[in-house]
């Protein structure tokens, strides 16, 4: 007998779980929340079927039943009822995410509180950070926004957040942010760094759900080409460098060549399946196209494959009820 045919048949034998490679678990997930400080009730978001804005009155009830589920992160997206040229909102010690910390660390203090740092949902312009005319128009002004990043940073840390995500792939942005959380005494709040964050379509629905859709411009002189994969191991390369605690690719599946490269460089990494990818498996499903669990739970998989340590997902709370 060929010996590929006797293991086939001694592992039907012996049951998948003796031989299987790699397993997905609720361990792994972490769970997407937008919450909208003008809100009274949730609302569904329109192009993430399932996903919603939730007001802050209702943020901690939400946070217990994602961690009853047995999920042990959630990561924070805010949308402010206010936004100004400066993105003043997100350093806000009352704004909506600060709020929201509190309230989730009050409520459910052992589920591990991630902040997304970014500024695209309190501009009124709708970039990441501070915006001025350069040689190649109106854009992004890398160094003005660091500082920016930071004092969100220290804000959310104030609040109580274990972990801050920084987004918007500025350079330098790791190391401007692990100075100012040291010098205020937050050493041990970690830095989970977008750091390799390509600068994809799959990002619509997202803007929608958080409002940070841009009025000019567009995010390629601060994303990564999907074209370059060495340049994007090299960017999460300088982050390491720069004091970065947990790496992270952006969009997970059509990026799981980048990702596999990014976990050769040893930090803990995380995956992101973004709004399209959700968006795209719910749609099909709604049509009754596709088993919507089964390529939900194979994407997953297939990202848990790649070597992804924590993966951000819509489908956490779908798929940490599936895993049961
Ligand atoms: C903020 C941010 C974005 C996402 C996460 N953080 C939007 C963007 O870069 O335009 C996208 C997440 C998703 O699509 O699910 N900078
Ligand atoms: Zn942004």
């Amino acid at each position: 007998m060929f010996p590929e045919r006797r293991l086939r048949r001694l592992r039907k034998r012996t049951m998948q779980p003796l031989f299987q490679e790699t397993v997905l678990s609720r361990d792994d997930l972490v769970a997407p929340l937008f919450i909208d400080e003008a809100a009274l009730a949730p609302a569904e978001i329109v192009s993430m079927p399932g996903q919603y804005r939730y007001p802050l009155t209702m943020i901690a009830e939400v946070a217990k039943e994602i961690a009853a589920a047995g999920i042990h992160a959630v990561i924070l997206f805010g949308i402010p009822a206010r936004k100004d040229a400066g993105g003043t909102e997100a350093y806000n010690p009352e704004g909506v995410i600060q709020q929201a910390v509190r309230e989730i660390k009050l409520a459910v203090p052992e589920l591990v509180v991630i902040t997304d740092v970014c500024a695209c949902e309190y501009t009124d312009h709708g970039h990441c950070g501070i915006v001025g005319e350069t040689p190649c128009g109106p854009d992004l002004l890398n160094d003005p926004s660091l500082e920016l990043m930071a004092q969100i940073a220290v804000s959310h840390a104030k609040a109580g957040a274990d972990i801050v995500a920084p987004s918007c792939m500025l350079d330098g942005m790791v190391m401007a942010i692990r100075e100012e959380l040291d010098c205020e005494g937050y050493e041990d709040t970690a830095i989970m760094s977008y750091s390799t964050k390509f600068s994809s379509a799959l990002y619509g629905p997202f803007r929608d759900a958080a409002d940070s859709g841009f009025l000019f411009g567009d995010r390629t002189t601060y994303q990564m080409s999907p074209a370059n994969p060495r340049e994007a191991f090299l960017e999460s390369e300088l982050d390491l460098k720069e004091g970065a605690d947990i790496l992270m690719v952006k969009p997970a599946g059509m990026y799981l060549d980048i990702l596999q490269s990014v976990c050769s460089l040893g930090l803990p990494v995380a995956a992101y399946q973004v709004s399209g990818e959700y968006a795209m498996i719910r749609a099909a499903a709604a049509n009754g196209w596709i088993d919507e669990k089964a390529v939900a739970l194979e994407s997953l998989l297939a990202i848990k494959r790649a070597g992804a340590d924590l993966i951000i997902t819509y489908y956490a709370r779908d798929a940490a009820g599936w895993l049961k």
